[in-house]
């Protein structure tokens, strides 16, 4: 069963390249001979176009010379349905643009096929990885009251009549208050970014990959998060097939081989001190953005932890660092090859007297947060956790372009006019 890639026709004999449903990344050679088929058969071949639709049965044969060391000759052929002509993307290659206007037809070719298999492999592997090493999986809502990662990015919903609600920045505040029934939880969950400014890595919806544990501190958080990555990536590289792809995609493995824990800690001070020997303009306190992450990224080398950032930079629920507050606990995992953040983690802020002082300077009400301040008055623990960006990940992991094609469906914020 499969869809018709290329035809080519030598005399009496005609070639298929088919993608077909068992193995849709590894097209397959089909040959159809004139003798070995009825005439009727035969005649209609010629009406076959691009993207047709078949059922073909025959005899798989080996053949080395053959993409995939095996071809199909047919006995007999089924047409499903003839694709109409011209086909939309018919030419070799097409600009972005063109290939966001077809998403739907673009989706089909064998470059994009192998990206879905990759992300359904890694995410397979996440999920493993919490499953084996007893976490819950839970499932945060969408539709959402407060915000967690600012308001700048917030998209606004009307929620009924009068009241408005927002999409989820991600699901952290939730995951926080399940701890206290499943102790370590995660999940799997769209996160969305109003995020105006047009970068190779910013989606305005994404899937985001969180977990929350009770009693985890700031070293105990890094570590699950160096195992989830070498996990996932060990899974990738050990399956032969999703090997193949991503050997084909990046040229060569060995970088992502030899990654493996503990990854290396960078304190945001000693990336202040590379980043100012590279002559990047930066001082204590300023934020480091996409520029100094890629200065970094490229220089380690590995994945590395970003660690205690400038309070002022993070988020309200972060906790200050014990050793003095204009610090705090959080930690970016950065990917290597100037990639950069693929994950932000921290440990939380359980002082509900700091919190409420915070929410009130990112200009939030705290009377809104109160269910969440409710979870430092009733049995409060200690608590760490941490995002990983699905897409990010993939994006470094195959070394592509720009993150729009690691996933189907990109929601951009300059591509107004989608499916
Ligand atoms: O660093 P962020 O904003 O952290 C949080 O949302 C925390 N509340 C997560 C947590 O602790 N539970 O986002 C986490 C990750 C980033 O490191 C990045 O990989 C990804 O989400 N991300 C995006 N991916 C694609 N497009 C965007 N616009 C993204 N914004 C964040
Ligand atoms: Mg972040």
């Amino acid at each position: 069963m499969g869809w018709v890639i290329r035809k080519r026709e030598h005399g009496n004999i005609v070639f298929i390249d088919l993608r077909t449903v068992k193995e849709p990344w590894n097209p397959l050679q089909i040959v159809i001979k004139k003798e070995k088929i009825r005439e009727e058969t035969w005649r209609n071949l010629k009406k076959i176009t691009r993207e047709s639709s078949l059922l073909v049965e025959g005899e798989l044969v080996e053949n080395p010379r053959a993409p995939r060391g095996i071809e199909l000759y047919a006995r007999n052929i089924d047409i499903t349905h003839i694709a109409e002509t011209p086909y939309p993307l018919g030419k070799k290659s097409h600009p972005p643009e063109v290939l966001m206007q077809w998403r739907h037809l673009a989706i089909r070719s064998n470059r994009y096929t192998k990206i879905w298999v990759i992300r359904d492999h890694l995410l397979r592997l996440a999920r493993e990885y919490f499953m084996v090493n007893n976490w819950y999986e839970v499932s945060p809502p969408i539709i959402v009251s407060t915000a967690v990662e600012g308001g700048a990015t917030l998209f606004e919903i009307k929620y009924f009549d009068n009241s408005k609600a927002y999409l989820s920045q991600s699901a952290q505040l939730y995951l926080e208050v399940m701890v206290f029934s499943l102790g370590k939880v995660w999940s799997l969950t769209p996160s969305f970014r109003a995020e105006k400014s047009r970068t190779r890595r910013h989606l305005a919806e994404y899937w985001h990959l969180e977990a929350e544990a009770a009693w985890y501190r700031f070293k105990d958080n890094l570590r699950v998060q160096e195992e989830l990555i070498s996990y996932i990536i060990q899974g990738l590289l050990k399956n032969p097939v999703t090997r193949h792809i991503i050997e084909e995609f990046r040229g060569n493995i060995e970088h992502l081989e030899e990654i493996k824990p503990p990854f290396k800690r960078i304190s945001y001070d000693e990336a202040i001190d590379i980043l100012q020997q590279h002559n990047v303009d930066i001082r204590w306190g300023d934020d480091i953005g996409a520029d100094e992450e890629k200065v970094l990224s490229e220089e380690i080398g590995q994945p590395f932890f970003l660690t205690h950032f400038p309070s002022h930079l993070k988020p309200f629920y972060v906790k200050l660092d014990p050793k003095g507050p204009e610090t705090c606990l959080a930690a970016d995992l950065l990917a290597p090859e100037g990639y950069g953040e693929i994950i932000g983690g921290s440990e939380r802020e359980d002082n509900i007297d700091i919190l409420v002082d915070r929410i009130r300077k990112e200009g939030f009400d705290p009377e809104a947060y109160s269910w969440y301040l409710d979870l430092r008055r009733y049995g409060s623990v200690p608590h760490s956790g941490f995002g990983l960006g699905v897409e990010r990940l993939i994006w470094w992991i195959l070394k592509l372009d720009h993150i729009r094609d690691t996933i189907p469906f990109p929601r951009l914020a300059r591509v107004k006019k989608f499916i």
